[in-house]
């Protein structure tokens, strides 16, 4: 079974103490992930070594960065690389989502690159692909989509690929309380996992988790996580709210 993973990404939102108490909050519910379940924290990078030790030893709970520079160091004012998190503890850092490409204007070049400073530094990034409600009422979010993968990911060698995490967010799904329908979803993440399978074999494609994002609440999450190519979410709104995100662990596959 592939892991299941529940991630929050709390966006620019909270103080640090209403971020301490979140995580608290969630951990006191006292949920023991299993072998194949994860729970990530995405959070701003000023709370990242707090959310670090919230989590502390907890078995299969991780933190995120929400971003990190596509360069290794160097005169990058402001920037963030994924060194640096890497020496503070970090384990995952998400990359490329949605936000990030229209208010940032990353590319999938760009992407590719922030990708591989990720992995040599022993950080999973949680790459993030979807399409908009234009290319969605045109049609075309298959080849959109897949264009997403080849141009950010297929340099890399299936070892690599593997230990990848994809999220597919349908950007028109993005913070408007419209989900995508559980056909939806499971159609793109179907296309998603048979593009990976054209381009690394069936067995290395059947080995990545796929989460899906876009307006996920405790109240679709069991629905959603249902479908059988999706892998959990990547919550925004939802993760900010404890008892919503703490629903929205449990509704991951066991
Ligand atoms: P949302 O955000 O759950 O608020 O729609 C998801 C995301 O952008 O990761």
């Amino acid at each position: 079974m592939r892991t299941q993973i529940a991630a929050a990404n709390w966006k620019m939102n909270l103080s640090f103490q209403q971020g301490e108490k979140l995580i608290d909050e969630i951990l006191d519910a006292n949920i023991k992930l299993s072998q194949n379940q994860q729970t990530i924290f995405a959070v701003p990078f000023p709370y990242l070594l707090m959310a670090r030790s919230g989590v502390g030893e907890l078995r299969n709970y991780y933190v995120s960065a929400q971003n990190c520079n596509d360069k290794k160091s160097g005169a990058y004012t402001g920037e963030v690389s994924a060194d640096m998190l890497h020496s503070i503890g970090v384990h995952h850092c998400v990359v490329g989502h949605s936000e990030r490409r229209e208010y940032f204007h990353e590319t999938n070049t760009m992407l590719a690159e922030k990708v591989n400073r990720c992995l040599e530094c022993f950080i999973t990034p949680i790459f993030c692909c979807g399409e908009s409600l234009s290319i969605r009422e045109a049609g075309t979010q298959n080849e959109f989509v897949a264009t997403q993968l080849k141009e950010s990911l297929f340099h890399l060698p299936a070892e690599k690929l593997k230990g990848i995490v994809i999220a597919y967010e349908p950007i028109w799904a993005i913070g408007t309380g419209k989900t995508a329908t559980t056909e939806q979803a499971q159609e793109m993440h179907a296309h998603l996992r048979s593009i990976l399978a054209g381009q690394y074999g069936k067995t290395i494609a059947d080995q990545v988790s796929i989460l899906y994002g876009g307006s996920v609440k405790a109240n679709n999450a069991n629905e959603l996580f249902a479908c059988p190519d999706v892998d959990g979410g990547l919550v925004g709104g939802a993760s900010l709210i404890a008892k919503d995100f703490i629903e929205i662990i449990r509704a991951l596959k066991k």
